[in-house]
C-alpha cells in the first residue's frame, strides 16, 4: 500500500500553491497549505536575502506544526541597481503598494540605462524543513532583461517589464503554461520535487 506523507506548504496564495501542486503531483504526498492550519502565525519576513527569509518561513511553520513544511520566496535582481528591489521585491515602491507602482519605480530609477545595461534576474528559493529544523534549500533562476516600457496584461508583479532570455516575449505576453514552464519558480519547484523525493525516500 502507498504510504503518503502530509507536507504543509507555507503559503496562503492559491496561484502558487496549483502549480505546487502540479509539480509534485506524482509524489507520495498530502498536500495542505497554511490555509487549513487554523491559528498559523504569520512568519515575519525581515531577513536581509531571498534564501533566510524562505528558510525562516520554513523552519519556523515546520517548529510550530511540527509537520514536513516547504517554503518559497522569491525576488526581481536588477544588476544596474546593485540587485534591488531583490528581498524587498513586494515592497519596493512602499509598504501595502500596487504591483503598477513597484513597476513605475523600476522604470524611474533605470530612466536612461540602456538595454545592454538593464540585465536581471528573478530568483526563486524553496526551502525544505521538518521538527528537526531544515532538511535543504533549492533555488531556480530566469535571466533576463528590464525593458522600458511595459507590455502584456498576464502574470502579476514584474512581469510587464521582464523578458527572459530567449524569448521576445515579456512574462506577462506568455501564456501561463509556458511562463510556467520556464519560470525561476518552475526551476525551483523541480528541484523541490527531487528534494523531496530523497526525503521520501530515505524514511521508507
Ligand atoms: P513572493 O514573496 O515570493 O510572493 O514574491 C515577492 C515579490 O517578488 C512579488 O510580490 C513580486 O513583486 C516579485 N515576483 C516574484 N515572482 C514573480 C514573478 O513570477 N513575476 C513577477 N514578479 C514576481
Amino acid at each position: 500500500m502507498r504510504m503518503f506523507m502530509k507536507l504543509l506548504v507555507a503559503t496562503r496564495n492559491k496561484h502558487k500553491l496549483r502549480e505546487i501542486r502540479e509539480i509534485l503531483a506524482e509524489l507520495d504526498l498530502d498536500i495542505v497549505s497554511a490555509s487549513d492550519i487554523p491559528g498559523l502565525p504569520e512568519v515575519v519576513e525581515d531577513e536581509s536575502t531571498i534564501r533566510d527569509n524562505a528558510i525562516k518561513k520554513a523552519v519556523e511553520t515546520a517548529r510550530f506544526t511540527k509537520m514536513l513544511t516547504l517554503a518559497d520566496d522569491s525576488g526581481l535582481e536588477v544588476d544596474a541597481l546593485k540587485g534591488a528591489p531583490g528581498v524587498h521585491s513586494a515592497r519596493y515602491a512602499g509598504e501595502e503598494v500596487s504591483y503598477p507602482e513597484n513597476n513605475k519605480k523600476l522604470l524611474r530609477n533605470l530612466r536612461g540605462v540602456p538595454l545592454e545595461k538593464r540585465t536581471a534576474r528573478f530568483r526563486c528559493v524553496a526551502a525544505l524543513a521538518d521538527a528537526n529544523g531544515l532538511v535543504d534549500v533549492v533555488e531556480g533562476i530566469s535571466n533576463g532583461l528590464i525593458i522600458e516600457t511595459e507590455r502584456g496584461g498576464g502574470g502579476f508583479g514584474y512581469d510587464p517589464l521582464f523578458i527572459a532570455d530567449g524569448q521576445v516575449k515579456t512574462f506577462a505576453e506568455l501564456t501561463p503554461e509556458v511562463k510556467n514552464r520556464i519560470s525561476h519558480r518552475a526551476k525551483a519547484l523541480h528541484k523541490a520535487w527531487a528534494m523531496l523525493n530523497r526525503y521520501l525516500r530515505e524514511r521508507q
